[in-house]
């Protein structure tokens, strides 16, 4: 099947429901674009386990809380597509805000709590966008599965939610955090830094891993006050956050036997880059 690309709503419609008419099974990846390969490896087990696989590329505004992170966000649409050729897409969704948004979008979504703790805590207001433009790419796509990957964990825990508050009959698929060969979580922000802050972004996910390894020794608290000065004490990070949270609510854990399925979460800023990693902690 060759790869097409449609910038309109109504063309990825008649497209997909061709498709669907003919029995295959249709699989979709959401993406801000400037793919890199965390994306890749969501495209790559998206076509292994569907007959066709959409790509969206769409700089959400509603999920940027400052104006300058959504202008300065990396776009790279020509690129993009010739990446996606590549991996094997079928279908690229690249709508233009107009068409995503012919009105503004008012709906306020409740997650339970899940979205009042990290990243919803830091940035207000973010997962309410971020539902919001899934929801809509959910329903113009109405895919049978949809690929999110690990690297942004709390989303994919209030995409879950959603998926299931919303009743839709799509399966929610996660797939591990691709990283740099020393460790940095692969981000598209990780081209906006320095030549000198990228050599010390690694140290943000060394400190996750080696806390893992030695956290039954130390207290919850312990392993808290240990990584987060461990990273501050680089002139380069500030740590914004760093918790340990039951997967399940994403509630910050006491002691280790709080829950089995725990997750290290980190956010940290580089400079004027905002990097979050996370890792988890089961045992
Ligand atoms: P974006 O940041 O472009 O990420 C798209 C998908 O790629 C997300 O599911 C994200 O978790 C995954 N991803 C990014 N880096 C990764 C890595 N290093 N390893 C594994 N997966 C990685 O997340 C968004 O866009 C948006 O919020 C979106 C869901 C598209 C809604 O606008």
């Amino acid at each position: 099947m060759r790869m097409d690309v449609f910038d309109t709503v109504r063309g990825v419609q008649e497209k997909i429901s061709e498709l669907k008419q003919q029995g295959y099974g249709i699989g979709f990846v959401p993406t801000m674009g400037a793919l890199h390969r965390g994306h890749l490896s969501l495209v790559d087990a998206c076509t292994r386990d569907n007959e066709v696989t959409v790509v969206s590329i769409f700089v959400n505004p509603t999920q940027f809380n400052q104006r300058e992170d959504f202008e300065q966000y990396p776009r790279d649409l020509d690129g993009d597509i010739k990446k996606l050729g590549e991996a094997g897409a079928n279908i690229i969704f690249t709508p233009a805000e107009k068409e995503m948004y012919p009105e503004p979008d008012n709906r306020v979504f409740d997650f339970d709590g899940l979205d009042k703790v990290m990243e919803g805590k830091h940035r207000p207001g973010h997962f309410n966008g971020v539902a919001q433009i899934v929801s809509r790419l959910f329903d113009i796509i109405r895919p049978h599965r949809a690929y999110f990957g690990e690297k942004d964990f709390q989303q994919l825990v209030i995409i879950r939610n959603l998926t299931s508050q919303l009743n839709l009959d799509i399966e929610i698929v996660s797939c591990p955090i691709v990283r740099e060969s020393d460790g940095l979580a692969r981000s598209s922000r990780n081209v906006r830094l320095t030549e000198k802050q990228r050599k010390h972004a690694p140290k943000i996910a060394e400190a996750i891993h080696k806390a893992r390894d030695l956290a039954g020794d130390y207290s919850v608290e312990e392993v808290i006050q240990s990584v987060t000065e461990h990273v501050n004490n680089d002139p380069y990070i500030d740590v914004e956050y760093f918790e340990i949270v039951d997967e399940k609510n994403l509630q910050p854990i006491e002691t280790w036997d709080d829950a089995y399925y725990k997750r290290a979460c980190i956010a940290a800023w580089v400079g004027k880059v905002r990097l979050i990693d996370n890792v988890p902690y089961y045992f």
